[in-house]
């Protein structure tokens, strides 16, 4: 007990130290992944702090001209994304990514984002905030709202008997994501032994995906992906405008990768890739058979292959069981 109050009070002191920086830069440059997950997570699921965390989520407070909320560019019914190439912020501006699902994103906690150069939940809810092209805002500032509505007032002190703060905030939000847990898909049901909750087309399917091409090298475990770092042969050469990992690295060995992504309700998740540039499953294949683009960085996993077009349906209809109808009919 007074070890955890001790680390408790120590992860608020670190909190506000990196906080009252005048610019507050949250994002090391090469992220030491332990220190941080040491101090800043919370893996509570105390039902009045996921309540909080919902309420934030959804609520337009968060944006400087009360516009937009997270939940603009992650819609519950798309599994948390937006269908937008690249996301659209504050004033119309663009964003530089495609919005990754947020289902299960519990899993990846210690490396998010498509370059995973954010190391906790709690610290990825400055980026939004404070992004120009997002909320243009502050959390000091949302504090503020918050403490003239009641209701957020009562809540942040049922839950971390404080007034609205930047930590409540942050560690509300990052609870509320931790819930966000998708696991009752047709292929959910397959793997946990009803063996007819996939289709003769589906297996077929899952078939070329575990074992006859090469998909599930990069693409395994329960949210198919082993969320490292890769390079898809995207582009030749030399990816436009976005380098990828090397942002945080700086270097040269991991330029263009970009993080495995889940493929969890990947169906409904369109566009594809880390700039949205392509925008069906079926262009997706297409791209993978064809060995991708010549690339230093490339995996030598992507190789190019024939698939002809009855086994790229059955491709596709196992990506489709990979869809949770439950998880994105939830209403919130
Ligand atoms: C304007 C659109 C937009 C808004 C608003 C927005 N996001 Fe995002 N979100 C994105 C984009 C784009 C990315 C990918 C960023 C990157 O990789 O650099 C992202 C990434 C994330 C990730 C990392 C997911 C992963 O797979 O790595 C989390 C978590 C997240 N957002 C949560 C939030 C929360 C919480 C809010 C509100 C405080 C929010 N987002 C507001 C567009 C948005
Ligand atoms: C070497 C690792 C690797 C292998 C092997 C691989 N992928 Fe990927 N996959 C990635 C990476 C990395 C991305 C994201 C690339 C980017 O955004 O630039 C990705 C993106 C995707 C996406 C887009 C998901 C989204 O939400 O944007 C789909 C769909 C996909 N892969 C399916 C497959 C299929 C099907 C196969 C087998 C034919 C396969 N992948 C093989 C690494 C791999």
């Amino acid at each position: 007990m007074v070890a955890k109050l001790k680390a408790g009070f120590l992860g608020l002191l670190v909190f506000f130290t990196f906080y009252n920086y005048e610019e507050y830069c949250f994002i090391p440059l090469k992220p030491n992944e332990s220190f941080f997950s040491q101090y800043y997570r919370e893996n509570s699921s105390d039902s009045i702090k996921v309540l909080l965390g919902q309420r934030l989520f959804f609520d337009s407070i968060m944006s400087r001209d009360y516009s937009l909320s997270c939940a603009t560019c992650h819609l519950p019914t798309k599994a948390f994304t937006d269908g937008k190439a690249k996301s659209v912020g504050i004033r119309q501006q663009q964003v530089g990514r495609n919005a990754p699902s947020l289902a299960n994103v519990v899993d990846q906690d210690s490396g998010l984002h498509w370059d995973r150069g954010v190391p906790s939940l709690e610290m990825q809810v400055l980026v939004p905030v404070q992004e120009h092209a997002e909320f243009d805002f502050d959390l000091r500032l949302i504090a503020e709202r918050m403490k003239k509505n009641v209701s957020y007032l009562h809540l942040s002190n049922k839950a971390y008997q404080i007034d609205p703060n930047p930590f409540v905030i942050t560690h509300a939000i990052a609870c509320f994501e931790r819930t966000l847990i998708s696991n009752q898909s047709k292929f959910d049901q397959y793997i946990t032994g009803d063996l007819d909750a996939l289709n003769s087309s589906q297996k077929k399917g899952m078939k070329l995906f575990f074992q006859d091409l090469y998909c599930s090298r990069c693409h395994n475990g329960k949210n198919f992906s082993n969320f490292s770092l890769q390079n898809n042969g995207l582009y030749r050469l030399k990816y436009p405008n976005d380098s990828g990992r090397m942002r945080i690295t700086y270097l040269e060995q991991d330029r263009d990768k970009f993080k495995v992504p889940s493929l969890r309700n990947v169906a409904i998740t369109s566009p594809y890739m880390h700039d949205g540039s392509i925008e069906t499953l079926e262009a997706v294949i297409d791209h993978y058979a064809s060995g991708g683009k010549i690339h230093p960085n490339k995996s030598h996993f992507i190789k190019a292959f024939d698939i002809n077009p009855e086994e790229k349906k059955n491709l596709i209809d196992f990506l489709k069981a990979l869809t949770d109808t439950s998880f994105i009919s939830k209403k919130y």
